[in-house]
């Protein structure tokens, strides 16, 4: 079946048209995913494949970030969320987490100076207190420069990030009220714990891609993820193309969402 999906503009209605419209044919309108969360997965193997430093993947990974961001933007996905650097990443040889490190340190440099003319507001969440001083710094411009935008499309990079360690924080923010007076134990809904998540202020996931053929949730957010629908692909990230978006919005719509319901 052939597809296109119709540009639609952040933050307003969207709707993508899959099918091919003849004549006679019946047309479909659906909603693209207001939030796609990818696990940005398969640098190393990228890498490996052509002789190259897994440094050289994840570079590569960065640019790929770039372009697919562009595009869920451009066809209206208010929220694009990625796994950038999980609390298990530093593990990882110094050189590599150095290299992720400068990817990190460019990109936020470049979207200081680029949001406002893309109207795209940057983001980063995770346990963002063990960054080098310098990446925290940039991370606090963009949030000045962004807090000016206007009704924007959100790219968040999750750095430092890990569902359980997110969880037990916003635990202990609420054992901390708690303890305070602030809040009765009785008090304690899903709200309140969704609410002292990173994530607290964006809607939870739709659609998650991961691609590599892993087929695992890896520490990603977890309690947002609760009813979101998964998309696996073999392509390695860096491979990625805004085709394997369309692919992915296009099994997402084949899927019927009942949220528990019937
Ligand atoms: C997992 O693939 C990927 C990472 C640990 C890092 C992802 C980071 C990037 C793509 C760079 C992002 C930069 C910006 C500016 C957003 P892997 O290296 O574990 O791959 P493998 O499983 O093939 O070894």
């Amino acid at each position: 079946m052939e597809k296109a999906i119709a540009a639609g503009k952040a933050g307003e209605p969207i709707v993508a048209l899959f099918g091919l419209f003849g004549k006679d044919e019946e047309k479909t309108i659906q909603q693209v995913p207001q939030h796609i969360a990818v696990i940005m997965d398969g640098n190393g193997r990228w890498a490996k494949k052509r002789g190259m430093p897994r440094k050289a993947g994840h570079a590569t990974g960065a640019e790929t970030f770039r372009r697919i961001a562009t595009y869920s933007k451009d066809i209206g996905v208010k929220y694009f969320t990625v796994y950038a650097f999980s609390t298990e990443n530093w593990k990882r040889p110094q050189d590599e987490v150095d290299a992720l490190m400068n990817l990190f340190r460019k990109y936020l440099k470049e979207a200081i100076e680029d949001m406002a003319k893309n109207n795209v507001a940057v983001r980063v969440i995770g346990d963002l207190h063990v960054l080098p001083e310098d990446i925290r710094e940039l991370i606090r411009d963009c949030d000045t420069v962004a807090a000016k935008l206007e009704d924007p499309a959100y790219a968040t990079l999750c750095i430092n990030y890990g569902g359980r360690d997110e969880i037990k924080n916003a635990v202990r923010d609420i054992a901390r009220k708690v303890k305070a007076g602030e809040l009765e134990p009785e008090d304690i809904t899903e709200d309140t714990i969704t609410n002292h998540l990173y994530t607290a202020d964006m809607p939870d996931p739709d659609l998650i891609i991961r691609p590599s053929g892993e087929i695992r949730i890896s520490n990603f957010l977890l309690w947002q993820s609760a009813y979101a629908e998964y998309y696996f692909t073999d392509v390695l990230w860096p491979d990625f193309k805004p085709e394997d978006l369309d692919e992915a919005i296009a099994s997402f719509h084949q899927r019927q969402r009942r949220f528990g319901g019937v």
